[in-house]
């Protein structure tokens, strides 16, 4: 057979594996039995292995090829389950902590809970008096998959406490994970052990989890009512007391040098292991420290996940493409020769940008060290020189966007005082094709408009088929169109539609967050939300052109400033919000109204001590208050911290704005 006949065979098995799926996960009806299935299967993996190029995102030895999620119930996290930043070595393990520092705005000794980071799949168990009342898988972080009767098949998993210490209410949370030798049996199904867990655990039907061994240690907690409770540690010997299993390796260490030598006295041994480890969790002991510190949007400040260094292999770069992301970034991928890595065969790997390429002088043509680490994108780590071609030519990063032919800039970063790594299409909106795809999958995202059944995979089907261009048409599909298309049943096209539907109704920070204006993440979104309160507000901030009020909010500088200006300039840019505004149900932000300092700003002058600014304004807006950066009218508190500057306390003096202490404000709070 020729490539191209492989490459057709190859798309019809898969084709048909996918429709066995939809009807037995979705539909609850097979066609055929679990043998024949078994068989498409084996065929597809065994064409997988004789032929490197052939790939499918569907395949089923990519455990994400199909995530019967349609068949679990949805619910909300109490407490959202975050995923941790990772350091990957000494430097990264510094920041963390002088992140610490800089944020308590003091130096202390800090003791750290160290516990292994198994590479499994999280789970939370809701224990109401006692009783195991639900289980949930992590999802998105804030809406998990309700899989309780597939947890409960778990042996670790206790069903009933009855300890009198344990907690009236609360989650628990841990890995659920397969051992070493337990995933040697499933090698033909599953590409790693966890995707063999994740897989196991969200079967439809609880009695195929059962089938399959899976254990679940447990190292934290969401919710919990009345916590008297002062360590990390504390908790994980409760655990244990409680009846769960906890890591046998779980250490508590004092200082980074100690952290670093356990860290690699691990990673030598973590092979013998009985299952897979990726790194160590660093978790700050003290709960109350914990607490102080809290989360930026996706981690938690107190805790890091210090990762074992990658697998990597030697391979020899086929071509260098250029991609276009959503905001532009010019990103150069190098396109190589398959190569296995650690049990994944990769054929990608990220070049990163322009002056990585200038500063390893990466060529076509060149065989490099390619290194992949857990979900990291795979890299070039280094050029084998020795192994070049005489005539070689250098890399050429090109001057216009491969995509829309617009010039192309690095932008000056007046901070740093240097030119960007990164290389820019000018080309400000919809009317670079790939910017539009990469802007039109961010608003469909989950921290963005959460449309389910509208992946991106999708999307750049729908993109080729003409049927979006722009993110309103999401809300005009021709969906007579669709239900013809290869692979959509009546099944998925309700579903679509009622995700599209759904997703009409949306808070205003998230639809700010989710037209994707460069600068502006989930965070600067709420802050602007919270600001301008409604999308009729801030759209006459715009169309007056008093988007330079915005300063006014701690946290929005020059930089977002001129990001929105630049993205308002952009007539096409304007219209497509207008649109929306006139087709979605966009709420004002909801803020908690309850807390002692509801519509009362504050500003900051001088050095706080033993709080840096950051937690001085988490506190603040946890008391239902707002951080402001100039004195004006508007403002009601000024506090004064050590050495203040003065004219900031003479223009509070001018508009009769109260002075207070660090201490008076502190009095303020709850
Ligand atoms: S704590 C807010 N502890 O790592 C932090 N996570 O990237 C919550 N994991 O989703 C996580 N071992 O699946 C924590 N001892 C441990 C862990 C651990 C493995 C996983 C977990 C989580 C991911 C975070």
């Amino acid at each position: 057979m020729k490539d191209n006949e492989i490459k057709l065979y190859y798309k019809k098995k898969i084709d048909e594996i996918n429709k066995h799926n939809k009807l037995y996960f979705e539909n609850s009806s097979p066609e055929i039995s679990d043998k024949e299935y078994d068989e498409i299967k084996k065929k597809i993996l065994d064409l997988e292995k004789k032929y490197s190029f052939l790939k499918s995102a569907l395949s089923p030895s990519n455990s994400l090829g199909y995530e019967p999620s349609k068949n679990f119930v949805k619910s909300k996290h109490r407490v959202k389950m975050l995923s941790l930043s990772n350091a990957f070595d000494i430097e990264d393990l510094k920041n963390f902590e002088k992140r610490i520092f800089n944020y308590l705005n003091k130096k202390i000794q800090i003791e750290y809970s160290v516990e292994p980071k198994i590479d499994g799949i999280s789970a939370s168990l809701t224990y109401k008096n006692g009783l195991l009342v639900k289980g949930t898988s992590r999802g998105d972080g804030t809406l998990g998959e309700v899989i309780t009767e597939n947890l409960k098949t778990i042996n670790d998993i206790p069903h009933r406490i009855s300890n009198k210490d344990f907690p009236k209410d609360i989650d628990i949370r841990g890995e659920v994970f397969i051992t070493k030798n337990d995933f040697k049996k499933l090698k033909n199904d599953f590409a790693n052990p966890r995707n063999a867990a994740s897989g196991t655990l969200r079967q439809k039907n609880p009695s195929e989890t059962k089938k399959i061994p899976l254990n679940f240690i447990a190292y934290t907690y969401g919710y919990i009512a009345n916590d008297k409770i002062n360590k990390q540690s504390d908790f994980l010997s409760l655990l244990k007391k409680w009846g769960f299993k906890i890591n046998e390796h779980n250490k508590i260490l004092k200082n980074l040098s100690d952290l670093i030598n356990f860290h690699k006295k691990f990673e030598n041994n973590r092979f013998d292991l009985e299952y897979d480890v990726d790194g160590l969790v660093y978790k700050v002991n003290s709960l109350e420290l914990q607490k102080r510190l809290g989360f930026t949007a996706n981690s938690p400040r107190w805790a890091i996940a210090h990762k074992f260094s990658a697998d990597s292999a030697y391979s020899k770069i086929t071509d260098i493409s250029i991609q276009v992301g959503r905001t532009g970034a010019l990103t150069p991928v190098a396109r190589i020769k398959p190569v296995n890595i650690g049990g994944v065969v990769v054929s990608n790997a990220t070049l990163h940008n322009e002056d990585e390429i200038i500063r390893k002088d990466i060529r076509i043509g060149d065989t490099v060290k390619i290194e992949r680490a857990g979900d990291v994108i795979p890299h070039v780590i280094l050029v084998d020189f020795k192994k070049r071609d005489k005539k070689s030519k250098k890399f050429l990063f090109p001057d216009a966007c491969p995509s829309c032919g617009s010039e192309t800039i690095k932008e000056f970063n007046r901070v740093t005082k240097k030119y960007d790594a990164v290389r820019r299409c000018t080309n400000e909106g919809y009317d670079c094709e790939k910017i539009a795809i990469e802007k039109i999958k961010h608003f469909i995202s989950k921290e963005a408009m959460n449309i389910d059944g509208l992946g991106k995979k999708v999307v750049e089907n729908f993109w080729d088929l003409n049927l979006i261009r722009l993110p309103q048409d999401i809300y005009s599909l021709d969906y007579d169109k669709i239900s013809n298309l290869d692979g959509w049943g009546d099944l998925s096209v309700s579903n679509l539609k009622y995700s599209i539907d759904q997703s009409k109704n949306v808070s205003f920070d998230r639809f700010l967050y989710a037209i994707g204006i460069r600068h502006i993440g989930i965070e600067n979104a709420r802050l602007l939300a919270e600001y301008a309160k409604s999308i009729k507000n801030f759209m006459s901030f715009i169309s007056e052109k008093k988007l330079n009020e915005f300063l006014n909010i701690d946290g929005i500088g020059d930089t977002q400033i001129n990001s929105l200006k630049k993205f308002f300039n952009n007539k096409l840019n304007y219209s497509v919000i207008k649109k929306l505004s006139s087709i979605l149900n966009i709420s004002d932000l909801k803020i908690n109204k309850k807390g002692k300092l509801l519509n009362n700003t504050f500003m900051f002058t001088g050095k706080l001590s033993d709080m840096s600014r950051a937690e001085a304004k988490s506190l603040i807006e946890k008391n239902s208050g707002s951080v402001v950066s100039s004195v004006n009218k508007k403002l009601n508190y000024l506090i004064i911290g050590e050495k203040p500057t003065n004219r900031k306390v003479e223009q509070a003096k001018e508009l009769g704005i109260k002075i207070i202490t660090h201490k008076e404000w502190l009095s303020l709070l709850d």
